[in-house]
């Protein structure tokens, strides 16, 4: 995080006395284009591997030797690397998120931020149609597809340990339908917890196409199956005991979600519940980043898809009287998992 204050600054800060639009219209865009750039061209891998100068960073990244210092300093900074005698060294944030070979990498994600970046020099248009001229899978070329769909796994992962512990799965043979699943991790974390559970990925084949090495890798090639095509049109399997619709409400219209919900309730067997997860707006309640985060996801999916961000209430509205919606916290800032069964 770029911008920590020191006890003064914060003062200087409350007294309106910090020049804060500097920071964020200037140091906070261009610190983000930096950091995605330097993880793409192995900065921190370089880090990673040992003490380093700028100009082996320079070297290894293929950057002149002035522009590696520069980044490499400012990434000292904010905390992403640190300056030792023998060279850089990448801190324990960057060992953690921005190494490929962490458990948690994040860098299939910050490469998918990358696209966005691109999409958001339109932004301006979206912000007065409510919409962008096209939905952003329509520009997407194959590579785009896989660098999205490994983006959001990298998501996933990081969240599936919080968002497993709440997803009741029935004790012996039963159904999963992973509703816009793309990767199909949260499918394959609950089939390896139950042997008897088969589970179908609903998503656009441009999606799926990079999914099937995943579930091959977890040996779940038998056991989930893909539904490739567009969910809108396309009838959900009944006979469900399990529905996942995670990050897919905040790309549709209040009356889709809807729509989509009562669907959802048709296709589950007696017993079965619904899981949706997604970014929930709560103005008033709430630290500043778990406000702050669900609104950039808004406005990011307005100029992706015309979409926006939810509340649970909105949730509950849509689901109707005779359901039980029960709010579950989960590991990141703004995140929600709801759980919804019939009564
Ligand atoms: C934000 S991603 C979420 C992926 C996954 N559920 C997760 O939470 O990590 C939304 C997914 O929904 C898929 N999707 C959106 N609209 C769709 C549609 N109309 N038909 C099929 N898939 C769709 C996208 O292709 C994408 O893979």
């Amino acid at each position: 995080m770029i911008l920590r204050l020191t006890l003064l600054e914060r003062l200087l800060h409350r007294l309106h006395l910090l020049p804060t639009p500097v920071m964020d219209t200037f140091g906070g865009v261009l610190f983000g284009r930096i950091l995605a750039l330097g993880v793409r061209r192995g900065v921190f891998e370089a880090a990673g591997a040992g003490p380093c100068s700028a100009a082996d960073v320079a070297a290894r990244a293929g950057l002149d030797d002035r522009a590696a210092r520069l980044m490499c300093d400012a990434f000292v900074v904010a905390g992403y690397l640190r300056r030792t005698r023998a060279g850089y060294v990448a801190t324990g944030e960057t060992r953690k998120w921005l190494l490929q070979d962490s458990p948690r990498s994040l860098c299939h994600l910050v490469g998918y931020f990358e696209t966005l970046y691109v999409r958001w020099q339109q932004i301006e248009h979206s912000l007065v149609h409510g919409a962008p001229a096209r939905p952003y899978y329509e520009g997407f070329s194959s590579a785009d597809w896989e660098t999205y769909v490994l983006g959001m796994r990298d998501l996933a992962r990081v969240l599936a340990p919080f968002v497993m512990r709440h997803i009741r799965l029935p004790a012996g043979p039963g159904r999963l339908l992973d509703v816009g699943g793309a990767h199909g991790l949260y499918s394959i974390e609950c089939c390896l917890r139950r042997p008897a559970l088969s589970a179908t990925v609903m998503d656009f084949p441009q999606a799926v196409v990079h999914a099937g090495r995943g579930v091959q890798d977890a040996g779940l090639a038998g056991r989930i199956s893909f539904l490739p095509g567009d969910f809108m049109n396309t009838p959900f399997p009944p006979g469900q005991d399990v529905l996942l619709m995670f990050n897919i409400i905040h790309g549709f219209s209040p009356e889709t979600n809807r729509l989509l919900i009562h669907r959802a309730f048709d296709a589950l067997q007696p017993g079965g519940r619904i899981y949706i997860l997604d970014q929930f707006q709560s103005p008033s309640k709430g630290s500043p980043v778990s406000r702050f985060i669900p609104l950039m996801v808004g406005l990011n999916l307005l100029n992706e898809i015309g979409g926006n961000v939810y509340s649970m209430e909105e949730i509950r509205a849509w689901c109707g009287a005779r359901t039980l919606v029960r709010n579950h916290r989960v590991g990141l800032p703004g995140v929600g998992l709801a759980e919804i069964a019939l009564q």
